[in-house]
């Protein structure tokens, strides 16, 4: 057990809804020794919403996905995932929890074949307990539930089958996000996190890999996507957090945020980019 009790939940209740947040991140501060990375961030999730951060180097999106994610401890604030608090559990227990990650980078195992990899996702489910016998029992009992698992990975992705014996080394940028996306909804997750979708990928594959993550949120995944594509992040989130120097400047719907001429100037460049954003936005 992870020694937490159960806490009643510290969220406000939002303006125009009595939702609860799945996701609730409260002044949360983190440092690399003196670098304070992220200085008081609060921010929500609501179940089934697409949600993305944007912001410039260094604003300290990678390190609040990585805190989420249990990889680094806060210095201060509080996580909250369905109701509860997840600040301190290890990153083993936060996938238990229901939080896939997608690293930034991908981070695949170059020597495991794809489907290697893609089991590994599911591999934290089946070994909660510290007792090994429990987890080798879980892990007979999970097979069918892995290979189902798979099955809908690979309908989703049926390239990742095709590719299934190859090793993951060996792929394109735009088949290792494929694959580390595949990994990530191994895990059965509640919530997936993107670290950089569409760092260093084509345009098309940008575009193919975006409209899976559109029809998973339409099934019911809820989204957190770090995109430095500001663009593509306004095209697919229904909320938008801009993150500066470990802060949030602004948050809200795209539209509010394209109204904002600071917002508009510094991260949609010249007028005729916004246009053709909306363009491209129209669903
Ligand atoms: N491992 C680390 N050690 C020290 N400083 C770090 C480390 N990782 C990130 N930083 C610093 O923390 C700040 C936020 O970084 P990061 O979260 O990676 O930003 P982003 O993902 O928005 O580019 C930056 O100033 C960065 O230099
Ligand atoms: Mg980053």
């Amino acid at each position: 057990m992870t020694g937490l009790t159960p806490q009643p939940p510290l969220h406000q209740v939002e303006s125009g809804s009595m939702e609860e947040p799945l996701l609730d991140v409260r002044d949360l501060a983190v440092r690399y020794g003196s670098i304070e990375a992220l200085r008081g961030v609060s921010l929500s999730v609501k179940a089934g919403e697409f949600v993305a951060i944007v912001g410039p180097n260094g604003a300290g999106k990678s390190t609040l996905v990585n805190t989420i994610a249990g990889l680094l401890r806060p210095a201060r604030g509080t996580i909250a995932f369905a109701g509860q608090q997840i600040g301190s559990l290890s990153s083993a227990r936060v996938v238990q929890r229901g939080i896939a990650q997608v690293p930034e980078g991908r981070q695949v195992f170059s020597d495991l074949s794809v489907a290697d990899n893609l089991q590994l996702g599911a591999y934290g489910r089946y070994f909660q307990s510290p007792f090994l016998i429990d987890g080798y029992a879980r892990l007979l009992g999970g097979r069918r539930a892995m290979r189902t698992d798979l099955d809908r990975v690979y309908a989703l992705f049926p390239k990742l089958h095709d590719l299934r014996d190859r090793l993951a080394g060996t792929l394109s940028g735009g088949e290792q996000q494929m694959l580390a996306l595949g990994r990530a909804l191994m895990s059965e997750a509640r919530l997936l996190m993107i670290d950089e979708l569409s760092l260093g990928l084509a345009p098309i594959i940008m575009r193919d890999i975006a409209e899976h993550l559109r029809v998973l949120n339409a099934e019911g995944l809820t989204v957190l996507l770090v995109e430095q594509n500001v663009n593509l992040a306004f095209a697919l989130a229904r909320r938008v957090y801009v993150l500066e120097n470990g802060r949030v400047r602004a948050e809200g719907t795209p539209e509010e945020l394209r109204r904002q001429p600071e917002i508009e100037r510094v991260y949609l460049g010249s007028p005729i980019a916004a246009t053709a954003m909306e363009a491209h936005s129209v669903e």
